[in-house]
């Protein structure tokens, strides 16, 4: 093993060993995930992580992290216990014109986990491991995933079939097993992941952690609307559609969301280049006429048929955890 290679593994042993109570990441979601969030899956052992876009500024993002910070430093002196570490995720697109300065405030912060989405570049990687800090890319394609392995990421996130938001269409048996071909660093599997069995079932097909997104909308503290959070609870996956026509690439929206916003997604007409700078401002800017995609149209995974409450994210962690114990015994 080589210098650089022990220095990651390290790193990763550094973030992870003896804070987690589950092997999961409460995974970044678009308008959805915020710092209450982040804090309390950290305070209780699961990876809390957020999109940099999600704070409006550069300015609020630094104050965000700011607070997680103090917030995990103030549990652990009281606690005596370690808290999970947190993680930003990063859009590297063109479309993401702050992408510059976020960067530069993760850096200040010393964020010990950063989640690239869209491109994996090796400039951002080495200034992420400048600092100690570990970096996860997500992927939905082998294609991407090689090409994130060659730009030196320590972990590859396979978002399959049947995920919230952007997903892929593989089977996550396939695509954990060719990543595992090639990749001998961390593998992350995302995709409908609700209860401590299905985190056990990623374990057992050779992911090292579990990634959940579409579970932890419906929580207390997830910042989406409450009757986002009841339709969730409401629906199963047959209501859940795969489509380009509401973010401009693939990606699972509730069918009852859609049918609302007037959308006719039939139609084909609707489908647009990727810009998550226009979602973004579309989405915080009031006097936008319409349905919003992501605002107003909600996103979710396949994976809602298993989610039936809206728990604290401490009391589904506790929960989470037990349900991964009892599904590894009986196996
Ligand atoms: C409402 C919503 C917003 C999302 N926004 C982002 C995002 O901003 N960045 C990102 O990398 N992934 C985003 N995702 C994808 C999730 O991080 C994750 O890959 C996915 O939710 C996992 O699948 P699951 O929902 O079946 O658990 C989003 C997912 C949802 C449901």
């Amino acid at each position: 093993m080589n210098d650089l290679k022990k220095k990651q593994l390290m790193s990763l042993q550094k973030i992870f060993d003896n804070r987690l109570t589950i092997p999961a990441i409460a995974s970044p979601m678009f308008l959805a995930s915020g710092p209450r969030l982040v804090i309390e899956c950290c305070k209780s052992g699961m990876v809390g992580t957020f999109p940099a876009l999600n704070p409006r500024t550069t300015e609020a993002l630094d104050q965000w992290l700011s607070e997680i910070t103090h917030e995990l430093n103030r549990h652990e002196e009281e606690s005596g216990c370690k808290a999970a570490p947190y993680g930003v995720n990063l859009i590297v697109h063109k479309s993401n014109a702050r992408l510059k300065e976020d960067l530069a405030v993760c850096i200040k912060h010393k964020v010990p986990l950063i989640i690239t989405s869209l491109g994996a570049v090796g400039d951002v990687v080495d200034s992420i491991h400048a600092y100690g800090g570990v970096v996860f890319h997500d992927v939905t394609t082998i294609k991407h995933a090689k090409k994130a392995a060659s730009v030196g990421v320590d972990g590859l996130i396979a978002v399959a079939a049947g995920a919230g938001g952007h997903a892929g269409t593989l089977s996550p048996f396939s695509f954990v097993n060719e990543i595992k071909h090639f990749f001998d660093k961390t593998v992350v599997l995302a995709g409908c992941i609700s209860t401590g069995r299905d985190i056990a079932a990623a374990r057992m097909l050779g992911a090292d952690l579990a990634y959940m997104g579409t579970r932890m909308l419906a929580t207390q503290e997830c910042q989406v609307h409450q009757s986002y959070k009841d339709l969730i609870v409401d629906v199963s996956a047959a209501d859940i559609v795969y489509t380009p026509a509401i973010s401009g690439v693939n990606a699972n929206f509730i069918k009852q969301s859609i049918d609302k916003s007037g959308i006719d997604i039939e139609g084909g007409t609707h489908a647009k280049a990727i810009d998550f700078g226009a979602e973004l401002d579309e989405a915080s800017d009031d006097s936008v006429q319409g349905a919003k995609p992501w605002k107003d149209i909600w996103s979710a995974g396949q994976g809602v048929g298993s989610v039936k409450d809206i728990p604290t994210a401490k009391a589904l962690i506790t929960r989470l955890a037990d349900e991964y114990q009892q599904a590894r015994a009986s196996v």
